[in-house]
């Protein structure tokens, strides 16, 4: 049976008025690019969105995972893109590209990808999340809870399919390395490692029932420590495949009800809640954020892609965008303060070793 690829790819290339949005002229050149290599073959379908100041496409085809001519494909539209932006003088134009617009952090060694090689079912339902102001980790807490979390998923408990649980691949981004661990028996060696969302990432779950089949796929992709700096905090990306086996699809979506604390909002350096919304209201201004995510579900039919719907527009969210604000409104009293700042390891700004370095010969023993 021919398998299909699904390939969410991601890059920050430039956007309007400060780190904000990505403005229509960016979506229109990934469209005419996509639009191009899907006349021609190389890819079945698409969709192109933007979340706040990401661009992002969406891509089926038949390459597989990690495909040179799919990842080329990515690069050069997003170098067209960063082109127009450019031309537009937009904010951190080429961002991600390893460009000459660096903006001022180590972030910008690449774009960010999710990607699944699957064997369609007759109805394959996926949900493809996109966030801006946050990084991979940030989908630690929502995915243990698809997966895991009988309160959550009630399959997991009443679904034949579902009740052998599931196994998760986690990441160490300081060591490189990565561990498998399945729920429920190792639940808590499994939350012990991703309590940490900022060194133990989701990377990859799996069914345990056979045969061992991907149910969800987060973006890793530049999460790795590069001169003894970690870059990770790229705004991520993740697949999920819903239904029948799957967690249904408002058990993939429950978890976001609840806006935990994420990282990466204002000079990816402060924590805040992350608002789930839908993709008009995916334009974060206030203190650049606070951080969004997105969710379109889609369904795969002989590798092309049937919606989307775009999930988080549902009025059903509107408490969870109302206590988000809230949320962010407490956060940001304790101003340059943790825990809204972030902790010294994991900030993209510091005037730390500065401030330290012009203090120096003035402290003395206490
Ligand atoms: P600049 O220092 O380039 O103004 O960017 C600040 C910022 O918002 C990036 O995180
Ligand atoms: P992005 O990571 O979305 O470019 O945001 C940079 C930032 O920190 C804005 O405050
Ligand atoms: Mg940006
Ligand atoms: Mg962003």
């Amino acid at each position: 049976m021919v398998k299909t690829t699904l390939s969410v790819i991601k890059a920050d290339i430039g956007s309007l008025a400060g780190h904000h949005v990505a403005p229509p002229q960016l979506l229109d050149v990934a469209r005419q690019e996509l639009a191009k290599a899907k006349r021609e073959g190389l890819i079945e379908d698409f969709y192109v969105t933007r979340v706040g100041d990401d661009l992002e496409l969406i891509m089926t085809h038949r390459k597989g995972e990690e495909s040179e001519e799919i990842h080329t494909l990515a690069w050069e539209t997003f170098k067209r893109a960063a082109d127009v932006a450019r031309g537009l003088g937009l904010y951190g134009a080429g961002q991600d590209l390893l460009s000459d617009a660096f903006s001022g952090n180590l972030r910008g060694m690449g774009p960010g990808y999710a990607e699944i090689e699957i064997e369609e079912r007759p109805a394959e339902p996926v949900v493809v999340f996109m966030a801006d102001k946050t990084e991979p980790g940030a989908f630690n807490l929502p995915v243990f809870r698809m997966f895991a979390d009988p309160f959550n998923t009630a399959g997991l408990v009443i679904a034949p399919k579902l009740h052998r649980g599931f196994t998760f691949e986690v990441m160490d981004v300081h060591e490189g390395k990565v561990v498998e661990l399945s729920t429920p028996e190792e639940m808590y060696d499994l939350l012990a490692l991703i309590g940490s969302p900022e060194r133990y990432v989701i990377r990859r779950v799996y069914t345990r029932e056979e045969p061992r089949d991907v149910a969800a796929a987060v973006s890793t992709t530049r999460l790795n420590l590069i001169a003894g700096k970690y870059v990770g905090k790229d705004d991520p990306v993740a697949i999920v495949r819903a239904q029948s086996k799957f967690p249904a699809l408002g058990e993939v979506l429950e978890p976001f009800a609840f806006p935990h604390l994420v990282a990466g909002w204002m000079r990816g350096s402060h924590n805040g809640p992350l608002m789930p919304v839908g993709e008009a209201d995916a334009r974060p201004s206030r203190f650049d954020g606070p951080p969004r995510v997105v969710a379109l579900g889609f369904n795969v039919k002989d590798s092309k892609l049937i919606g989307p719907s775009d999930l988080f527009a549902d009025v059903a969210f509107e408490r969870a965008r109302r206590l988000a604000n809230e949320i962010a409104d407490y956060m940001r009293r304790h101003g340059p303060f943790m825990p809204h700042r972030l902790g010294p390891g994991e900030m993209e700004y510091t005037t730390l070793p500065q401030v330290l370095e012009k203090l120096k010969d003035r402290f003395r023993e206490a």
